[in-house]
């Protein structure tokens, strides 16, 4: 009978481990794993005129900003969407704070 209850408790614990495992790793592929990857030139295409969508790198990361009135046609203060403006927005008067607020939509290659 203690045997038995052993062996009982040997499988949960086994069961309770493969469980949480195999919970983990599926949250690590829902995080940047699957952006999809952007060269410069694919990039380029998201200008925000026209119609199109507007994105911008920044530290590896293309960030929306179709939905931003400040970034109306993809322009916002000189600059245009469709770039790298890393060094930029460093130099901006918000700084990287905005970024929290745009939905991450790819990463640099
Ligand atoms: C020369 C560089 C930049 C300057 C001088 C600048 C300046 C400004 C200013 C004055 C505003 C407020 C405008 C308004 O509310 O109408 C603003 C808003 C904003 N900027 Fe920039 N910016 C610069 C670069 C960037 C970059 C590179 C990004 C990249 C994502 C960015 C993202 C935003 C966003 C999302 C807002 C809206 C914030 C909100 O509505 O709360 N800016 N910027």
């Amino acid at each position: 009978m203690k045997k038995t209850s052993l062996i009982i408790l040997l499988l949960s614990l086994l069961l309770v481990i493969s469980a949480c495992s195999s919970g983990s790793s599926n949250q690590d592929n829902n995080v940047s794993d699957e952006l999809p990857v952007f060269t410069v030139a694919q990039l380029a295409e998201y200008d925000g005129k026209d119609g199109r969508k507007a994105y911008v790198a920044i530290d590896g990361i293309v960030y929306d900003v179709s939905n931003v009135s400040a970034w109306n046609q993809g322009g916002h203060q000189g600059l245009q969407a469709g770039q790298v403006l890393s060094d930029e927005i460093k130099n901006s008067p918000h700084g990287t704070s905005v970024l929290s607020r745009l939905p991450k939509v790819g990463k640099m290659e």
